[in-house]
């Protein structure tokens, strides 16, 4: 990591516009310019959501219906992946698995509805070590029928990227040493949010959403007396004490806190903590909102049976420093490599299985499941927290419960998005 590079992304972060569309929206990708290294730098040609990443922030009610035209104007096909998401599988974005890839110049309509409020985001599903790393995403946010009182909604935007000093991109985004190593490390990073300024007093609600390819940020949030309220989405059923929070990519969490200075991100790495990015404070609300933070409304996800239907284990391998395995790429399931003809595993809707994700390699993974949430399972066997991307460390394993309920053909995929470039997914099919 280059230390220059990232002291110099200091002070102010950078804000990101609000959609002022309704739905139904249009996403348009196509190349763009952005600003992502301080301003005064050098700008970057990247790609984005009509014209600026992140792309546009959607925002719909629980139960509408999500209508998005999206036209690929990039120079190769692509898709819109809605991450985490519980919709019908033709609206997934999977190309080959759910829907045909979208060429360039050609277009695809979503249309779907939300069954859960929460903090979403979307993304290109193909391509996507590339595609994602040079921009194609944005959030998605689903408001409550009855939002929690807060003065301010900010959404916070953890990325990296790997820059020249002029600010282009770095090439190598298929470079297999990352692939067998990390995943693609950015040399720069910063938090992208919503609004600049808030006062002191100010009750706000963040929205975090690590959209990185590959790093795994450690966090620490100062000038906020706060609680977290919810993990991927999912409300947790007690606001919990914030801590030290790891996100790994794909993952987001819901902060709701109360502002007494200057709201710092700051990324905690092995040589001292950096700071990705400041919510300044301006003057003081005369009247702040007081109250305990509630919980936020618990989301209808079925609860898993107490005896599973099935039970099984899926194994990472592979990798830089890690054992044989039986795949043909860098990195295997269960000794497959990549998508085969048949699912890796068959349910019938409403079964309940728990799934043993064992990390038999040398790096984290984070592992998600398309069109579900889980539940981690705890150590005693109690069910933790429900989510839709997982993190499991080197040599670890994590077991999650969930109730494959939605059917159709859903991918099962690290989301560090170059081990799944080289071999890291499969495909469970629910009918
Ligand atoms: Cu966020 Cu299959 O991806
Ligand atoms: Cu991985």
């Amino acid at each position: 990591m280059n230390r220059r590079a990232f002291l110099a992304g200091t002070t102010a972060a950078l804000v990101f516009p609000r959609a002022t569309l309704a739905s139904p929206y249009i996403l348009r990708a196509e190349p763009i310019i952005a600003q992502i290294l301080p301003e005064g730098d050098g700008t970057t040609v990247m790609l984005g959501f009509n014209g600026s990443t992140p792309g546009p922030e959607l925002r719909v009610r629980l139960g509408d219906e999500l209508v998005v035209r999206f036209d690929n104007e990039t120079d190769e096909g692509s898709s819109i992946h809605w991450h985490g998401i519980r919709l019908e599988n033709a609206m997934d974005g999977v190309p080959e698995l759910t829907q045909p890839l979208v060429p360039t110049g050609g277009g695809f309509d979503y249309r779907f509805r939300v069954p859960d409020a929460g903090t979403y985001w979307y993304h290109s599903h193909n391509r996507s070590w590339e595609q994602v790393a040079k921009g194609l995403y944005g959030p998605l946010i689903i408001e409550e029928h009855t939002p929690p009182h807060v003065d301010h909604d900010i959404t916070v935007i953890l990325d990296d990227w790997r820059v020249e000093e002029a600010g282009a991109l770095k090439g190598g985004f298929g470079d297999m040493h990352d692939f067998a190593h990390a995943g693609r490390m950015g040399n720069y990073a910063k938090a992208i949010v919503s609004k600049a300024t808030v006062k002191k007093g100010d009750r706000v609600r963040l929205r975090l959403i690590n959209t990185a390819t590959a790093r795994v940020f450690p966090i620490k949030i100062e000038g906020l007396s706060a609680l977290a309220v919810a993990l991927d989405g999912m409300p947790l059923s007690a606001p919990r004490p914030l801590g030290d929070v790891t996100l790994a990519p794909a993952q987001r969490m819901d902060v709701i806190g109360d502002v007494t200075a200057a709201v710092d991100f700051l990324f905690m790495t092995r040589d001292g903590p950096y700071e990705l990015g400041a919510i300044t404070v301006d003057g003081e609300n005369s009247t702040p909102i007081t109250g305990p933070i509630a919980p936020l409304p618990a989301a209808n996800v079925a609860r898993p049976k107490d005896v599973p239907d099935q039970s099984l284990t899926l194994k990472m391998e592979g990798g830089a420093m890690g054992g044989r395995h039986a795949g043909d790429d860098i990195w295997a399931f269960n000794g497959v490599s990549g998508l085969s003809d048949t699912p890796w595993a068959t349910f019938k809707s409403g079964d309940t299985a728990i799934i043993d994700l064992v990390n038999d390699t040398s790096f984290p993974h984070g592992i998600h499941l398309h069109g579900h949430h889980f539940y981690e399972v705890n150590t005693d066997g109690s069910l933790g927290d429900l989510r839709d991307t997982s993190l499991v460390n080197a040599g670890q394993s994590q077991k999650i419960k969930t109730v494959f309920d939605n059917p159709g053909k859903w991918l099962l995929h690290c989301h560090m998005l170059g081990h799944q470039a080289s071999g890291m997914k499969t495909w469970v099919e629910v009918l």
